[in-house]
């Protein structure tokens, strides 16, 4: 077991890296007996995890109350949150209770986003069941849902207090869902970590086929680098917007290609072209481009951006949520762990960027 502990304003987060979920039963020592536990999961996850996991808290099953929603992003919105929040009234939820979330992102963010808001905070904890989930976005507090078409635009930072991560749960997760999540340590690797970039490099198949011995040390590696971050920028406006890489481009070519792509694979493509205007711009040194994008397709991730459709994804940049000026903010790097953010207007000389082989 892996324990982390950090301080992040009045919360004490601790992050738990195990390969079951016994250890849990010490967070529990926390709570009084008059607390309720609300389990909020998805059917799938539910049906894999929710049993071993009421029988790990080992508390009295009256005050534990699993709420099961459908699974995936079209379960992001307010319909959802409607039906968690009346479900918290009928139980009779108050700011003593605790809700926990079980699954990948999308239950992290609908249940984060309750917990939140809830009679102004509940207390929460995020058990990650997708490598995603584990070495990304359970991390940081941040949750959202979807509101008219547009994808996280409604949140709220929210800290869990625990972050219990059972790398076990993996075993039943599709390897397309665990190659997604390596672009997004890769991001981490580029921006803070060197060795973690040749770590994953000698040790991505390990990883994906689940063994432990190099699974648990990488999740390790990439809480503890986002901790990092968000230590020092928890909401958003300094060196947390370094976590974006790759990010304003992809979000772009996910949302111009209207989903057909999955994040992890826009992601991929859009840290490619984000590389390719650092070694244009910036002088970040081809080899390590040359190294990212073919660690990128040796894990399976798409790298071909020259035949995209950039009209279509420069349209959409220009709506990026995360646009405050004129022209959009590209988080674009020197060398690995030399970070810049660029405002970049997207002229012809950008988009041949993108066209043109390097
Ligand atoms: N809040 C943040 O900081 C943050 C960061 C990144 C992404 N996100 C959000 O995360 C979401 C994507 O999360 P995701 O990739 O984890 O997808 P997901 O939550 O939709 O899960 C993918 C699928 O895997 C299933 N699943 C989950 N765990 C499983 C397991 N252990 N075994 C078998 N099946 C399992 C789920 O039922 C679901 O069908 C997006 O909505 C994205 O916006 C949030
Ligand atoms: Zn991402």
């Amino acid at each position: 077991m892996e324990k982390i502990e950090i301080k992040l304003n009045d919360i004490n987060q601790t992050v738990i890296i195990d390969d079951n979920f016994l250890n849990i039963t010490s967070a529990f020592d926390f709570y009084s007996d008059e607390t309720k536990v609300i389990i909020i999961t998805d059917t799938a996850v539910g049906e894999l995890y929710l049993e071993s996991l009421i029988k790990a808290i080992n508390i009295s099953r009256q005050k534990i109350y699993p709420l099961i929603i459908k699974p995936g992003e079209k379960s992001k919105n307010f319909s959802t949150v409607n039906k968690l929040y009346k479900a918290l009234l009928k139980i009779g939820a108050n700011r003593e209770d605790l809700v926990i979330a079980l699954g990948g992102g999308v239950i992290g963010d609908i249940s984060g986003f309750v917990a939140a808001t809830y009679h102004r905070g509940l207390k929460l904890i995020q058990i990650p069941t997708t490598l995603l989930a584990q070495i990304d976005s359970s991390i940081g507090g941040k949750n959202a849902i979807n509101f008219e078409d547009n994808k996280n635009i409604i949140g709220t930072i929210h800290q869990p207090a625990l972050i219990y991560i059972n790398v076990s749960v993996l075993n039943s997760l599709d390897i397309q869902n665990k190659k997604n999540a390596m672009v997004e340590a890769i991001i981490h690797a580029i921006i803070r970590d060197q060795e973690l970039l040749n770590f994953i490099d000698l040790n991505y198949k390990k990883i994906l086929l689940g063994e432990k011995n190099f699974l648990m040390p990488f999740i390790y590696k990439n809480c503890t680098i986002k901790l990092q971050v968000i230590m020092q920028d928890q909401y958003d406006s300094t060196i947390r917007k370094s976590l974006n890489l790759g990010h304003t481009i992809g979000h772009a070519i996910e949302s111009a290609y209207n989903y057909e792509f999955s994040h992890g694979e826009s992601v991929s493509m859009g840290l490619i072209a984000a590389l390719k205007l650092s070694v244009m711009l910036q002088n970040f040194p081809k080899q390590k481009y040359y190294f990212i994008k073919s660690l990128l397709n040796k894990i399976g991730l798409p790298t071909i951006i020259e035949t995209l459709e950039w009209d279509k994804i420069i349209n959409k940049i220009q709506y990026d949520k995360k646009k405050v000026r004129e022209d959009p903010l590209f988080v674009l790097v020197k060398d690995t762990q030399e970070i810049l953010y660029q405002e970049l207007k997207i002229d012809s000389d950008v988009i041949e960027i993108f066209r043109k082989k390097i």
